[in-house]
């Protein structure tokens, strides 16, 4: 998508953009091993759920390369440990627990290999969950474009778009599949403390492929809402559970409950991947604590006092009520979630 490219898998090693340093500055940076490959996800050089776990399909591929070991079940033991150090990176996203398991998954399944064709294996799924979530990127788009009309403005939060992903997004390729179509669909962006993804990535990424952008301060929705400016809400997501409770970025959860008061419609654009089905309810989704620092700070200077405590949760949770429907690209889903999500996930 565009110029810049979140994520590139480059002559055996993976090139991602620094999302920590835009839209000041765009810079690369090489991940040559597994251990790089999950400090990016830490520090959250890349960033976004399926972004996450492209990038693990990724450091999985780099940890088989590293393998000098024996072949048969001390590299199957090797690869589900790298595997476990992988999912440890960042909790609440469960696409980089899917990629991991499904790259584990591949694996078991052509057992009978050598351990060369085994460690090519991993690499071509690899490759596959990179491909495909181009195309689910496109799917989510045009099915989220079906329940707008030319010339709305849609609120999103947090940033769920090209950079979260490898393609268009999932929140905001409805922007990109509009332009593509010839429809005018303007955005309202919140800035998303604590980080800024809705300042630095979204209000960035929108503005570069020529969106009408609007970027607010996250207290101010209500007001923008209450003036009538915004026809929709449209949000990605972190883990979707299977009563449809969604966590996404923290703020997420107020921005709906805004929705609904003022009877707009909250859309959560959901890759299947996204979507957890062992996971009950919204209260078992494990949410991100982050660091004091980025309350306290923002580019590094002190807006507190440097002793104030704080409290740093990364996501959290919109109730399935709150939902109009959750935007798959294998469909869209509607109340009663329970039922429908089931219906959807073939489970
Ligand atoms: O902490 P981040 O920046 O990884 O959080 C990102 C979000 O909350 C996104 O909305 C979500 O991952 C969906 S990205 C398509």
């Amino acid at each position: 998508m565009g110029e810049i490219t979140t994520l590139e898998w480059k002559e055996g090693e993976l090139v991602l953009l620094d999302q920590t340093i835009l839209p000041n500055k765009v810079a690369y940076v090489v991940c040559k091993n597994l251990e790089d490959v999950y400090r990016a996800i830490q520090t959250m050089i890349v960033r976004g759920a399926p972004a996450i776990g492209v990038a693990a399909g990724y450091g999985m591929v780099l940890a088989a390369h590293a393998y000098k070991g024996e072949k048969g079940d001390s590299f199957f033991r090797y690869m589900k440990e790298k595997g476990e150090y992988l999912k440890s990176s960042r909790p609440t996203a469960i696409n980089l627990m899917w990629a991991v398991d499904r790259i584990l998954e591949k694996m078991e399944k052509r057992r009978e290999l050598s351990l060369e064709d085994l460690k090519r294996e991993v690499e071509s799924e690899a490759v596959a969950i990179h491909e495909e979530d181009k195309l689910t990127n496109r799917s989510i788009g045009e099915k989220l474009l079906r329940l707008l009309k030319d010339g709305d403005t849609v609120l999103t939060h947090c940033n769920a778009g090209g950079l979260a992903t490898s393609g268009y997004g999932t929140a905001l390729s409805v922007f990109y599949m509009a332009q593509e179509k010839g429809m005018k669909i303007k955005a309202f962006a919140d800035e998303t403390r604590p980080r800024l993804q809705g300042a630095n990535l979204t209000a960035f990424e929108l503005a570069q492929h020529g969106v009408d952008v609007t970027l607010i301060c996250d207290n101010m929705a209500a007001l923008v809402m209450s003036q009538g400016k915004i026809d929709a809400v449209i949000v990605g997501c972190d883990r979707v559970a299977s009563n449809g409770d969604t966590a996404n970025k923290v703020g997420t959860y107020g921005v709906s409950v805004l929705a609904k008061y003022f009877h707009i419609p909250f859309y959560v654009a959901s890759p299947i991947s996204t979507i957890d089905m062992e996971c009950a309810a919204g209260s078992e989704i494990p949410i991100e604590e982050r660091s004091w620092d980025e309350v306290l700070c923002i580019h590094g200077e002190y807006i507190a006092p440097r002793e104030i405590k704080t409290y740093n949760p990364s996501f959290d949770v919109t109730p399935a009520e709150n939902i109009t429907a959750i935007v798959t690209e294998k469909g869209i889903v509607y109340p009663p979630f329970c039922d429908n999500l089931k219906m959807i996930m073939g489970k």
